[in-house]
């Protein structure tokens, strides 16, 4: 057949998109260790950006619940109640407030009111409020009233779509100096719904004042003041190794007075005067520094503290030496609050708080993209930091956040400025990187790529960036030597109008649900699948499209070979074993695949992408495998 007539019938047979890759190998000889794997190779990163953590993470289900927003005192989220024919207002009152981190409140003026003409005012949440079905709500507020006092109150969760009462209570009446009133809500039989609101409501006419009005649904292991449970769950997923916290640019702020301070994000919520942060919105700093330090705790996770390092975004810094010294001075104290006895100063603080014992910490990080700051003093800025802390702290290792010269961290970014060691990438930028670390000096130090991600679709990442960081992550996997934590970034969207300020995202949610994107999927299929050494492994393929990294854990003799197809066709591949005696035939291949890159998971179709497990009867030592187009795999052989 002449050549034109057989690429004619080729065509006809097998259209363009679906032509076969030819059959790659991959070649892991098991008995060579190319190194250990770093045991906190996948971390997550963390920050109050899109509303991560009020109308996120944070549980509170009230909103500006101390009138403070970035524009200043207001009243946002907050509606006046006039039902029947009461009449009331509600204003700001600059000139009284619970405590003095709070010195204002919210002031409610009842002129007339009666039994089936109550007054008073609600709050409508983070986008709504969610009210599930036989729960109990927590709440409480700080209140006082004038002498002609608006008698008991009642507190009562509202369905907004259909005024259904899902739950109601009354609490006594206030007196009139602040006091904290709690109150429990339970609902009875109702469909979960995100329709909801909060509303206080007084039957006599008088004058009271509130302020930090709070209502908790059931948290993860229920602590108080804690997180939600399906994105803890989310997160456990992960099996992620460590935190980095508090940011990000959050940790910076705008401007120094807008910095991360620590000190006033612990104690009673009271005492919290909440803060701006660079991210539009402010912060209520319920989740302050022991709320970090609990997650830590409850997921199992290392903390990598980032101390703020005397530099804001704007520009703005305090010039080493003496300037510098009550920030250094702030940093020894946060240090003292996670780890000192209760003999100390900050440790006895932290047990007051209600933890005790100290944390266990060993990273500490100075500062955040350092190389932003135009003024060229980071380099003196992190000595003054690392002599001071490593004087008080030698056991602590220090991670800069910009290239140094003047004094060696233990943990230093990549010294390429024009990358550095924040990746946020296209796929194909991730691609042709994937052999970055491979030829990396092995005496130079280690690294911390403190954010990275592929950042294409929103508000949460699709099917062609979890092909991006999948690659990615086989470059990390194979010099997890040297690459020793890596952490995605951002963790976290709210995706209700507004409440996003980075488009592209690893996890959504809205009041009531959450998902995983294609990207989060990847993540819990790398990090729950992964050896204590790594493996050497060669890849003989002439699809540039195809990556895959190998590890092995020496205890259960499990060998994890994960396998990106980031082309459009489906690649056949035989993965080969050399170096063992025995292969288990019994294997497991979890896959996440779809038909475009664009495939994602949203808040209304949350698992259209999704990881699936199949059982393989006949692996051995020459496993044969065609991976689907678009496709991520994890290959879990037992081997001996
Ligand atoms: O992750 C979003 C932002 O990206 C972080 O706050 C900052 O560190 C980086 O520029």
């Amino acid at each position: 057949m002449r050549s034109i007539q057989l690429a004619a019938l080729l065509l006809i047979i097998c259209p363009l998109g679906a032509l076969a890759q030819s059959s790659a190998t991959v070649t892991i000889d098991t008995s060579k260790s190319a190194g250990k794997v770093s045991p906190t190779l996948y971390g997550i990163m963390t920050e109050e950006i899109n509303h991560s953590y009020d109308g996120g993470l944070y549980a509170e289900l009230v909103s500006n619940r101390t009138f403070q927003t970035s524009r200043g005192l207001s009243l946002e989220n907050w509606t006046l109640i006039q039902n029947g024919d009461s009449r009331a207002a509600i204003e700001i009152d600059k000139t009284t407030g619970p405590s003095a981190a709070i010195p204002h409140s919210l002031k409610m003026v009842v002129a007339s009111a009666g039994p089936k003409a109550d007054a008073g005012f609600s709050n409508s949440g983070y986008w709504g409020m969610a009210v599930r079905p036989s729960t109990t709500y927590r709440g409480s507020f700080y209140a006082k009233a004038d002498s002609s006092a608006p008698g008991s109150l009642t507190v009562r969760l509202v369905n907004g779509k259909t005024g259904a009462v899902a739950a109601a209570t009354t609490v006594s009446a206030p007196g009139n100096s602040w006091q904290r009133y709690t109150f429990n809500l339970k609902t009875g039989a109702l469909a979960a719904s995100a329709d909801n609101h909060l509303e206080i409501l007084a039957e006599h006419t008088g004058t009271a004042w509130f302020s930090l009005i709070s209502l908790f649904p059931p948290t993860y292991k229920d602590e108080p003041n804690g997180y939600r449970v399906d994105l803890m769950e989310k997160l456990a997923a992960l099996h992620p190794a460590f935190l980095r916290f508090p940011g990000g640019n959050y940790l910076e702020g705008d401007h120094i007075s807008e910095r991360y301070e620590w000190k006033k994000t612990i104690g009673p919520l009271v005492d919290r005067p909440t803060h701006p942060t660079p991210w539009t919105y402010r912060s209520s700093d319920g989740l302050g520094l022991l709320e970090f330090l609990n997650w830590c705790e409850d997921l199992h996770m290392e903390p990598l503290l980032a101390v703020y390092s005397g530099y804001s975004l704007l520009q703005e810094h305090v010039a080493a030496g003496k300037d510098l010294e009550p920030y250094v001075q702030d940093a020894l104290d946060e240090i003292e609050y996670v780890t000192g006895g209760t003999a100390t100063h900050w440790g006895a603080e932290r047990a007051k708080d209600g933890h005790p014992a100290p944390f266990h910490l060993t990273y500490i990080e100075v500062g955040n993209e350092e190389y932003h700051d135009q003024s060229g003093t980071y380099d003196a800025r992190f000595a003054q930091y690392y002599k001071a802390i490593k004087q008080a702290h030698p056991e602590l290792q220090i991670v800069a956040s910009a290239p140094v010269t003047l004094v060696r961290p233990d943990i230093l970014d990549d010294n390429d400025h024009a990358l550095h060691t924040h990746f946020y990438r296209t796929a194909q930028q991730f691609f042709q990187d994937v052999h970055r670390y491979d030829k990396y000096d092995r005496s130079a130090p280690r690294i911390l790529v403190g954010e990275w991600a592929t950042r294409e679709g929103s508000p949460t990442t699709d099917l062609g960036a979890a092909l991006g960081d999948a690659a990615w992550m086989t470059g990390m996997e194979r010099n997890s030597d040297i690459v020793v934590m890596a952490s995605y970034a951002p963790l976290f969207v709210n995706v209700e109008p507004g409440g996003m300020q980075w488009p592209s995202n690893l996890i959504g949610y809205d009041a009531l649900h959450s998902y995983g994107s294609p990207s989060y999927y990847a993540q819990v299929m790398f990090s729950s699948n992964l050896g204590d050494q790594i493996v050497d492994s060669k890849l003989d393929t002439a699809n540039p499209r195809l990556f895959e990294s190998a590890t092995f854990n020496l205890k259960t003799h499990h060998l994890f070979v994960k396998l990106v197809n980031a082309s459009s066709v489906a690649q056949p591949i035989h993965v080969k074993l050399s170096g063992t005696s025995s292969v288990e035939s019994k294997a497991t291949l979890t896959t996440v695949s779809g038909r475009t890159t664009q495939e994602t998971n949203t808040i209304t179709e949350r698992t259209r992408v999704v990881p699936v497990v199949t059982s393989i009867a006949n692996a051995g030592k020459d496993t044969a495998l065609t991976l689907p187009k678009y496709s991520i795999e994890v290959l879990d052989l037992v081997v001996k």
